[in-house]
């Protein structure tokens, strides 16, 4: 007896302290906040309690990762954000970097037309036009209720305290210091250049030493004070061009100042009583979402069971098609025609699906020719907040790979991007994930580059269910379709649902990417042995999902995603 006492009373503890357990992430009555760092986490619901929205806390976190989170988190990059107000409308940002005006096709060919290594990922040449100052402002300018100052304020006196580094973040900072420390020289189309070393990562920094972001500190109070025009008109516009043309980037005050984000219509299509609702072009994300759900809708989930035998093979086999289409038919809608409604309708999907078999793998060569090339890379961060009034954000920003280009302005205090990358450089060459794609994302004076980034909000009943999202370059997609299965289908906490094992395909390579840990070998080697490629390897599913999901009884369940630091704070 005594024992079912305390058995009681220690799930009840568990509860009452908002502490995350492996079977149920942070529960909490209001509001939640969902980041790859509890700095940022806290700050986002500081934001809330002061009684700002979902969009106030939106400028907040985003703002307060470029400070705790500086692998992914920026000013110097751009993302997307998928919302749903509590009246249920729903919209969508587009705040994705630009090519600069200057930029050409073939600007990582050399003379016999091969792709210079490393200068679409290293150095000024990698360097998109920035969206995100444009992006946060464009949500507060439309959707905003607090004064600017107490958005920005506890992000500065975060960079001003500095952050401590964590044993994750220690091991990230040891594995990029030589590319980050200049050891490599890269090509500016006509020679070799040594990029500027930055003396706030030559340090060596370990657990629990505090980083303070002083500069970074002084960049954001001016544009607290100036707005958005600091960034893209004012000093820090000016110091940003000389930094990023001094580095062998062509990155202009034109280019920054004709900078605009935009409001897009989000992709929303249904699947059993959910309604999902997810970032369009010039993002893949929606799209290949709406087709594998569409296309694994018919089947039996449940009946085939969790990463199980056939489960991987139908997703599998969802998966490779639509990947295939998104080689092809995806880029800027702003310069090209998406057939948007051809790839998603029904008739269209299952003749797709006419030839799959539970027995023969179909083989990625006979699926369609890959003549063509989709460049993407990796690191990328993913945030989600539901405030106390039902608004929600989902919100994926990037600096593409970790830490950008690797350019980091002592001058400014942050990294730049290097999104570039994620246009074809050349068609038929695959990138560093080995998607494949075609000339419609290839380089263009002003364009965006296609990107995977897939940040989903759920409706069940046509009230708010779940909001999430990930980084993970290519497995971005697979990883938000798992964890709304995981959910869904197998009735998961929205914590067992992203930490449970995740596994992937992309068309191209034809090969399933597992997870190291968490399936069982039995069933892989069964999907081995009916002639599948598998591949084991953590490092190359580099999701992290952040979740949110709204329980039956209206409470809210915040999954941060164990694999990394991520937390999840509720109120
Ligand atoms: O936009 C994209 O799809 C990529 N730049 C995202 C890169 C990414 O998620 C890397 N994360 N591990």
């Amino acid at each position: 007896m005594i024992y079912r006492y305390l058995f009681i009373i220690l799930i009840f503890f568990q509860f009452s302290c908002n502490e995350a357990t492996t079977e149920t992430g942070v529960i909490s009555n209001n509001a939640m906040v969902v980041t790859a760092r509890e700095e940022a986490s806290k700050i986002g619901v500081e934001i809330l309690k002061k009684g700002g929205n979902a969009f106030d806390a939106m400028v907040a976190t985003e703002l307060a990762l470029a400070v705790a989170y500086p692998y992914a988190g920026n000013i110097g990059g751009g993302g997307f954000m998928v919302f749903r107000k509590n009246d249920g409308e729903v919209g969508s940002l587009d705040y994705r970097e630009k090519a600069p005006i200057g930029a050409t096709r073939d600007m990582y060919l050399d003379k016999n037309n091969n792709v210079i290594e490393g200068l679409s990922t290293v150095g000024g040449l990698a360097v998109g036009v920035p969206g995100t100052i444009a992006g946060v402002f464009e949500v507060y300018e439309k959707y905003g209720t607090l004064k600017i100052e107490e958005i920005f304020q506890p992000v500065i006196d975060l960079a001003l305290k500095g952050v401590v580094v964590t044993k994750k973040q220690e091991a990230r900072l040891k594995q990029y210091y030589s590319e980050i420390n200049n050891k490599k020289t890269f090509w500016n189309g006509s020679e070799n250049v040594q990029y500027d070393k930055s003396s706030l990562w030559k340090k060596v920094w370990n657990e629990k030493d505090t980083i303070k972001y002083t500069a970074l500190a002084k960049t954001l109070k001016r544009i607290m004070s100036n707005g958005k025009k600091e960034f893209y008109e004012g000093k820090t516009a000016s110091e940003l061009v000389k930094f990023v043309q001094k580095n062998g980037g062509i990155i202009t005050l034109e280019d920054l100042k004709s900078y605009q984000p935009k409001w897009r219509k989000p992709v929303i299509f249904e699947y059993d009583d959910l309604k999902i609702i997810s970032m369009a072009p010039p993002s893949s994300g929606g799209i290949c979402l709406e087709q594998i759900m569409k296309m694994i809708n018919p089947f039996d989930l449940q009946k085939y069971g969790h990463n199980n035998v056939d489960y991987i093979k139908l997703l599998v086999e969802a998966e490779r098609r639509a990947y295939a289409d998104r080689s092809f038919y995806l880029g800027d809608p702003d310069f090209n025609e998406i057939p948007y409604k051809k790839i998603t309708s029904d008739e269209y999907l299952s003749t797709r699906m006419k030839d799959f078999s539970f027995s023969t793998p179909t083989l990625s060569k006979d699926l369609n020719p890959g003549k063509i090339n989709i460049t993407e890379s990796n690191e990328t961060t993913h945030y989600s907040i539901v405030d106390q009034f039902g608004n929600s954000v989902s919100v994926t920003t990037t600096l593409n790979a970790a830490y950008g280009s690797k350019l980091y302005s002592d001058e400014l205090g942050f990294f730049l991007n290097n999104e570039m990358d994620d246009f074809s450089s050349k068609p038929g060459v695959p990138n560093m994930y080995g998607l494949v794609g075609s000339e419609i994302n290839q380089i263009e004076p002003g364009k965006r580059m296609l990107s995977s980034m897939t940040p989903t909000i759920v409706e069940k009943n046509n009230d708010l269910y779940m909001v999430l999202g990930t980084p993970g370059g290519s497995t971005i997609i697979t990883s938000v379709l798992q964890t709304i299965l995981n959910v869904h289908e197998f009735k998961m906490t929205m914590q067992q649902a992203v930490n449970a094992p995740r596994f992937h395909h992309q068309w191209l390579p034809d090969v399933i990417l597992f997870e190291t840990t968490g399936f069982d070998k039995k069933i892989t080697d069964k999907v081995a042995a009916d002639g599948y490629k598998t591949h084991f390897d953590s490092s190359r599913i580099t999701s992290k999902v952040e979740g949110i999901l709204i329980l039956n009884d209206g409470k809210i369940e915040g999954g941060a995603d164990k694999r990394g630091d991520d937390t999840a704070v509720g109120f």
